[in-house]
């Protein structure tokens, strides 16, 4: 419990912080052209504290959860060879709670990233992409 209260603001922090960078440089009224940066800086930015910088669950945080943050190169392996975008993107969205296994130590990246895009829907989808594209090109043969 305690171990949450102090990683999750402190996630969020983070995530804040790099997204200041990323805030257009003028503010347009409507539909802003909201920048979505690269799967892989998103990667180093929000997940590799976890997951590892190579994808492969060895980051520095991961060992303070109580599931260890699994291994994510091996996604298409463990999915007949072929890499699941679907899988993947549900889970950025909504968090792997609704598995039988899903724990609370994973966030939910959907919720952040319509805050960071302002809710564009757009803007959303793209950043989901990145990363689903980023991780794929991560999968060992
Ligand atoms: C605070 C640590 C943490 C961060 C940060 C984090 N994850 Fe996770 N992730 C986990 C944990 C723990 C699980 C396993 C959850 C479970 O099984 O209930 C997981 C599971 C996953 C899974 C399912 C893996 C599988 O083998 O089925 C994917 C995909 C994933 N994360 C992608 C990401 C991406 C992409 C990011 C960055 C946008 C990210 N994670 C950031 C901790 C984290």
């Amino acid at each position: 419990m305690m171990r949450n209260a102090i990683l999750f603001p402190a996630l969020f922090f983070v995530v804040c912080a790099t997204s200041a960078h990323a805030k257009p440089a003028v503010d347009q009224p409507q539909l802003p052209a909201t920048y979505v940066p690269s799967g892989k800086q998103m990667f180093k930015d929000y997940c590799a504290a976890c997951h590892g910088a190579d994808g492969k669950g060895r980051g520095p945080v991961t060992y303070s959860l109580k599931i260890p943050a699994p291994d994510l190169t091996t996604l298409a392996k463990r999915h007949e060879g072929k890499f699941p975008t679907d899988y993947v993107s549900s889970i950025l969205r909504f968090g792997p709670g609704f598995s039988a296994h899903g724990s609370a130590d994973m966030p939910t990246w959907g919720a952040l990233f319509q805050y960071l895009d302002k809710y564009n829907q757009a803007a959303v989808q793209k950043r989901i992409k990145n990363l689903c594209d980023y991780l794929a090109s991560l999968q060992e043969k």
